[in-house]
């Protein structure tokens, strides 16, 4: 059983790589495969909506590194996104990484999707709920994007109060959300 972590963080002791590390070290204890994708340091571009995919079973015909994560979906049993909140949404990084998985919606079958499991992990500074209802409410309507295209979601933690770097490493509670997504996603 193989799980995969994508992380759209760019920066170094990013709270959901933490997350996402302990989240995929639990699966691994588990038995699982895991493979953690940085995709600040990999050469992604944009959906360049050609709809190539759309006629090309779900064949995306840019030849950069998501390759490599399409090959990954294509095998996993699992996917954890982490991303930060960046003005009240997913990161640029995460966004690229949900339209790119335009070509995974347009082969569904062929990336065997229906058996996919799909968790979000996400990381804000904020901690005053009216500032941070709305991000839940943007994080939903992406993660309906994702159910949308087949995918069985798991899990959706927000860890709020992170503002700074390798916040969440004295946090318990942050640290225990993670392991229950590892935990969860491999069951
Ligand atoms: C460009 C930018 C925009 C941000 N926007 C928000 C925001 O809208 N709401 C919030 O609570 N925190 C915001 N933050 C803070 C980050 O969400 C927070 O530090 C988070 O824990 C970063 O995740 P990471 O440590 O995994 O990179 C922003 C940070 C940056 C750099």
């Amino acid at each position: 059983m193989k799980i995969i972590g994508i992380n759209t963080s760019p920066r170094e002791g990013s709270n959901s790589r933490i997350a996402l590390e302990k989240a995929l070290s639990t699966a691994a204890q588990k038995g699982a495969d895991t493979e953690l994708f940085d995709l600040n340091s990999m050469n992604i571009r944009t959906c360049q909506a050609d709809d190539y995919c759309a006629s090309n079973n779900g064949t995306c015909c840019q030849d950069d590194d998501l390759q490599q994560i399409y090959s990954a979906i294509k095998d996993a049993y699992g996917i954890i996104l982490g991303t930060p909140i960046y003005m009240g949404n997913v990161s640029s990084l995460a966004k690229i990484f949900i339209d790119r998985l335009y070509a995974v919606m347009n082969g569904v079958d062929f990336y065997g999707v229906s058996s996919k499991k799909f968790s979000v992990i996400a990381s804000q500074a904020a901690v005053d709920p009216p500032m941070y209802e709305y991000i839940k409410h943007n994080l939903e309507t992406s993660v309906d994007v994702i159910r949308g295209m087949g995918f069985v979601v798991e899990d959706v933690e927000l860890l709020i109060g992170n503002a700074r770097e390798n916040s969440i490493s004295s946090k318990e509670d942050q640290l225990n959300k993670a392991i229950m997504v590892g935990n969860k996603i491999v069951r």
